[in-house]
């Protein structure tokens, strides 16, 4: 099987069945089938569905090939994308290697030497490196280079990558193709310096001279860099500093999509000596473990709580390990958290206790390890071995089970679930989401759910709590009720303008639900964070419905002119040459007849509801001649409401004159004066009798523009376009067959009473002389 043209880090699903050749499909003994048969679909209960990666070898070498090695007797490193995590690159000091399926196969990368020079060792130390959609970036000296997918060659060059003074490099560690940022990337690779971070994007163009990496911290001299991350959020950056004049090193956090660095303090490292090492956790409240060669802790909430990591009593984790040094740290998305020491010796805890325990021994102390979670969640011990890498599955479930054997560990819960389980939701003006979380736990424990988010004044919260007691099992089931208050008062600082900004623009607030207590033996659901989009919807936009008792018509001419008299801003007559591709069919409307347009709300291709909102309408080409059937007074406006002809003013055009922004609703008593309150209202909504009505004089095409004008509807400015054509007016041309067969009928009518009126008097002539 071949696939061609599908990127190599795309997932490709394939569909494998099984068939009876006697009573197949046609399409299915052809191997043409998309869908099993009926037939077939009887034979398995379940298709099965199963994810293969496509693996395209590496270009062959020129003779040119050199292999790239950390510093000889490192213990191995990995990294893999946070995003597609069948991709590693996995490093030690006999070779880079590269996975693009998980290490069902890995091959070694080289790269062809290219302009630089030749290393003496006949490879290139390498001390760090990540991987990005089309190369490897390696940190080499103190300067970082590039190396291309499709020609394998090491590259250098100041205006792309940080070529001196690079003391570390760090890699995305949470997918963010999800996060609802709209318009711009989040970083993926952090570079940093003494005194100054950079970050870069996921893919490098070498081609064109736009720079990679930007810089987002300068330092001064006096502050140095000891490491960075990203943060616990996934748009946030976090940076470990320390002043020369200080004992303790503080923490920077940026949102990147704010560019506002925040310095905190963290109190937790006190005392404690670098060099540091960090990993933010997917939390709402930025969350992280730091640790040096032997104590490792966690700062939690903000660092509103920290504490160290103990094996039995003691925080040298070290000591517990024959003296070994922390290697590395893997966690999945249930929080399940390995230290692996340099000794291969194991700790296992659930991220939020601080209890770590010894799992049992896999490997010998010497032998070089190294962990990895594969795009299934699945933990993957890697051992290099004389012969290569032994890839073995981990199955932490049943170590920690034996593990713990002995030990009393018992959740507090019986059972945590919940229904926050979108990555992001969306959440327009007037808009509420709801969601549950449920716990369940023996009598008398005491146990509640907890929602925490990054930012309080954006969202507000309702909480509902259902509590049920059954044979000593308690239940509370909490539900959450998010929106967005329109009336919220910041009461720091009460100034009008904060209000108004509050309601208008839009956020990211990220939410996070866990039981208010954990033990190490608990079981988490995978999903605890959630993304919480306060602003306009991906796609959303308003329709005109077509009502089905209206015939709509596509294609029926190509272009008609709309006298001058009844334009607003010309007296010429003008042609219009209508584009059905934009305008849509046109409504035929008798034209004594009213209409409304029915306006509905759609996300891309899914409907969410009927507009009940105000809007306003306009004819795209500025004619004049259609009406509205209500009055303000008959509106009951409390003062004169807006008019085209009162926003119109300064030559506005008019998608600029009236909208959102400047709306005024004439039901509310602003003290305005009352104005003529007889003129026509010109506002529309769902509900409301006020109705378009067309020109009595002319039949008429209009092309409408509809726009929603209540400012607390939505965040998006929806507008859309109808047309409509008006029949039934009789035209001159015609009547003037009409009128010329009435006349000719008339003057026949004519000479038929006169020539009658002969006959008769020549007749009564006749009569009157045989009389006599
Ligand atoms: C929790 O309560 C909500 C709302 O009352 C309900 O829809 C949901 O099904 C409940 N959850 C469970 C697990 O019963
Ligand atoms: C406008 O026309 C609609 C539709 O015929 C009608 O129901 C409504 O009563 C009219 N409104 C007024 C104010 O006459
Ligand atoms: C719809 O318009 C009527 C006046 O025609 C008004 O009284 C009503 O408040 C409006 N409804 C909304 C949702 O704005
Ligand atoms: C929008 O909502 C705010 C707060 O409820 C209210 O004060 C304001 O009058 C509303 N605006 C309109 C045009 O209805």
């Amino acid at each position: 099987m071949s696939i061609r043209n599908s990127p190599e880090h795309d997932p490709q699903t394939v569909k494998i069945w099984i068939i009876d050749p006697d009573r197949a499909d046609e399409a299915e003994i052809k191997n043409t089938a998309m869908i099993p048969s009926v037939v077939s679909l009887l034979l398995l209960k379940n298709p099965i569905q199963h994810v293969f990666y496509m693996t395209s070898p590496e270009k062959p070498y020129g003779d040119k090939n050199v292999s790239l090695c950390l510093p000889t007797g490192s213990r191995m490193s990995i990294v893999w994308d946070a995003c597609t995590p069948h991709r590693a690159l996995l490093l030690s000091d006999k070779g880079t290697f590269i996975t693009k399926n998980a290490f069902l196969t890995y091959e070694e990368i080289k790269v062809d030497p290219g302009e630089l020079l030749m290393p003496a060792e006949g490879y290139y130390v390498v001390s760090d490196a990540v991987l990005l959609e089309n190369g490897s970036i390696f940190h080499i000296g103190d300067a970082l280079f590039w190396r291309d997918n499709e020609e394998g060659i090491l590259r250098r060059n100041p205006m792309k990558l940080l070529v001196e003074g690079v003391k570390g490099l760090s890699f995305r560690t949470q997918c963010a193709d999800y996060y609802p940022l709209l318009g711009s990337e989040l970083a993926t690779v952090l570079a940093w310096t003494d005194h100054e971070l950079y970050k870069g994007g996921r893919a490098l163009d070498w081609k064109t001279n736009s720079s990679y990496m930007s810089n987002i911290l300068s330092l001064p001299q006096t502050t140095t860099i000891l490491t960075a991350a990203f943060g616990s959020h996934l748009a946030s950056l976090g940076a470990l500093v320390m002043d020369t004049d200080s004992v303790q090193p503080s923490l920077l956090i940026c949102y990147e999509t704010e560019g506002i660095w925040k310095t905190r303090t963290l109190l937790s490292t006190n005392g404690l000596q670098g060099p540091f090492q960090m990993l933010f956790i997917s939390a709402a409240l930025e969350t992280l473990l730091v640790w040096n060669k032997d104590t490792m802790l966690y700062s939690f909430h903000n660092d509103s709580e920290w504490r160290y990591l103990r094996i039995m009593d003691s925080s040298n984790i070290s000591q517990e390990a024959s003296g070994s040094h922390i290697h590395h740290v893997v966690m999945d998305r249930s929080r399940n958290m390995l230290v692996k020491m340099e000794n291969n010796v194991l700790f296992f805890c659930k991220f939020g206790m601080n209890k770590l325990f010894r799992l049992p021994t896999w490997n010998d102390p010497g032998r070089s390890v190294v962990l990895y979670i594969n795009q299934k969640e699945q933990i993957i011990m890697l051992t290099m071995l004389d012969g290569g890498l032994h890839v073995q599955k981990y199955p932490l479930k049943m170590e920690i089970r034996s593990a713990m054997r002995g030990e009393v560990h018992s959740c507090p819960f019986i059972g945590f679930t919940h229904n926050m389980n979108k990555p992001a939701y969306y959440i327009d003006k007037e808009e509420v989401i709801e969601f549950w979380a449920q716990i369940v736990y023996h009598e008398g424990k005491n146990m509640n759910v907890t929602l925490s988010r990054n930012k309080d004044h954006v969202l507000q919260i309702t909480e509902k709590t259902h509590f049920e007691s059954v044979r000593y099992l308690d239940t509370t089931n909490k539900t959450f009720t998010i929106y967005q208050d329109p009336d919220y008062r910041d009461t720091t600082n009460n100034s009008d303008l904060i209000i108004k900004d509050i309601r208008n623009s839009s956020d990211i607030v990220t939410m996070e639900l866990l039981p208010t207590q954990i033990d190490n033996s608990c079981n988490l659901p995978k999903n605890q964070i959630s993304h919480f989009f306060v602003g306009c919807p991906p796609n959303r936009h308003i329709r005109v419905i077509k009502p089905q008792r209206i015939p709509c018509k596509m294609h029926v001419f190509d272009s008609y002119t709309i006298p001058g008299f009844v334009l607003g801003n010309s007296s010429k007559d003008l042609t219009v040459f209508y584009d059905w591709k934009s305008f849509g069919c046109v409504l035929r409307i008798h034209y004594k007849d009213e209409f409304q347009p029915d306006i509905e709300l759609y996300d891309g291709e899914t409907f969410v509801r009927s507009v009940d909102a105000n809007f306003i309408v306009w004819e795209n080409f500025h004619r004049k001649d259609y009406y509205f059937n209500m009055t303000m007074h008959e509106a009951a406006c409390l003062h004169e409401a807006q008019t085209w002809t009162s926003m119109l003013v300064d030559e506005k055009r008019p998608e600029e004159a009236w909208g959102p922004n400047n709306y005024r609703s004439c039901f509310v008593d602003n003290s305005e004066k009352l104005g003529n309150l007889d003129q026509p209202y010109e506002i529309m909504n769902r509900s409301s009798m006020n109705y378009l009505t067309f020109s009595r004089e002319n039949s008429a095409i209009y092309v409408f523009n509809v726009k929603i004008v209540d400012p607390n509807y939505s965040f998006c400015d929806l507008h859309a376009v109808f047309a409509v054509q008006t029949y039934g007016i009789p035209e001159l041309d015609q009547l003037l067959p009409l009128y010329m067969l009435l006349s000719q009928s008339i003057i026949s009518l004519i000479i038929l009473c006169i020539s009658f009126y002969g006959y008769t008097s020549i007749y009564r002539d006749m009569l009157q002389k045989k009389c006599v």
